[in-house]
């Protein structure tokens, strides 16, 4: 089934639902891809560099058949590259073997030291992460304006960027506002305020963790369940169909070929079945008392976000 598509601030055009890919071991996420493209309809996938399965990725998508022109990609600019934008995402592309991209994401607006103990997670003596507390988020950007100008890439744009790190760290220096800001959105972290705020400037919010990630609390769901039963879906495709109607861009994993084509269908399938009355019910579950994170990295660092209770050490 196809996924309708969403215009971005620059008039390139994403699909509204796509595949995410973070923890598909290598060897699934070959077959998950090529299925997903070849007999699921996806063509959108979202893929970033600290996943270590861009290689797969490729593969997966070499093995569809499907042109690439055909295939809305995005990847992401991991944490300890900020310094050298272009060089990760030339890495990117080689890992993939694309010559560009759809989208490129700043992943975190977070720089961890380049020279540090790890090439992911670099650490200090006394174990925090080695965040460059100086860095200016402005400097990443500037490069990720550059990768544009040069066209490498059709879009760019943030992810896990809170409204007051837009507003104070990034717009104001910004030459151009990002296409999108990736974030952990779903039936117990609506973020509504944030959504809000960012259609108000004109940048596509999308959703990650739609389903609650691995081992999710959400498929539970009461709310959802009662939904899913009333219009003959599951509650996978309510969770997925509440963000979908809302015009926001839901990634969603699977490396189970019948979960990859449910997701997609249902989802599609439950944004047209929605009420406005079933999504403002469904938009005050997190307020019941069910507010939840399920992605929080121990960065201390503030990053802005409401609810995200971590220790502070420094700020960005
Ligand atoms: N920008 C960021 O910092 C960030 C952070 C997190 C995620 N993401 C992106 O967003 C994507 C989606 O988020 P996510 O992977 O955390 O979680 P998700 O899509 O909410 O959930 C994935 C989990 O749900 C299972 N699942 C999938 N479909 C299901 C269904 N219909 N019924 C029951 N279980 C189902 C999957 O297992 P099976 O594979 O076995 O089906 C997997 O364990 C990621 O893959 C990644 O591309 C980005």
């Amino acid at each position: 089934m196809a996924s309708p598509k969403i215009k971005l601030n620059n008039g390139v055009e994403i699909p509204i639902v796509g595949l995410g890919t973070w923890q598909s071991k290598p060897e699934e996420v070959i077959t998950a891809v090529e299925y997903a493209l070849k007999e699921a309809g996806y063509r959108h996938i979202d893929c970033a560099w600290a996943y270590d399965n861009e290689k797969e990725v490729g593969e997966g998508i070499r093995r569809s058949g499907v042109p690439r022109s055909e295939i809305f990609l995005t990847s992401k600019l991991w944490c300890t590259h900020h310094n050298r934008v272009e060089a990760a995402l030339d890495e990117t592309l080689a890992n993939l073997g694309t010559d560009y991209l759809d989208l490129y994401l700043v992943h975190w607006p977070i720089h961890l030291n380049p020279n540090g103990n790890h090439p992911k997670f670099p650490t200090r003596p006394d174990g925090s992460r080695d965040v460059l507390t100086d860095w200016k988020i402005r400097d990443t950007w500037a490069q990720m304006e550059a990768v544009l100008a040069k066209g490498k890439v059709r879009a760019i744009g943030v992810s896990n960027f809170s409204e007051r790190i837009l507003e104070q760290d990034l717009l104001p220096y910004a030459k151009v506002v990002p296409a999108v800001d990736q974030v952990e959105l779903h039936l117990y972290n609506p973020q509504l305020k944030l959504v809000e705020y960012l259609k108000s400037k004109g940048i596509v919010p999308q959703a990650y963790s739609p389903l609650g990630s691995t081992n999710s609390p959400l498929l539970q769901d009461e709310t959802a369940s009662a939904l899913a039963q009333k219009y003959g879906l599951s509650t996978a495709d309510i969770l997925l169909g509440y963000l979908v109607a809302k015009d926001i861009v839901t990634l969603t994993k699977s490396v189970n070929p019948k979960r990859i084509k449910s997701n997609i269908e249902g989802a599609l399938a439950a944004a047209k079945k929605l009420t406005k009355e079933d999504i403002e019910k469904l938009d005050g579950v997190a307020a019941s008392g069910k507010q939840m994170r399920l992605i929080q990295p121990p960065w201390g660092v503030d990053l802005g976000f409401d609810n995200w209770p971590v220790r502070v050490q420094g700020r960005n």
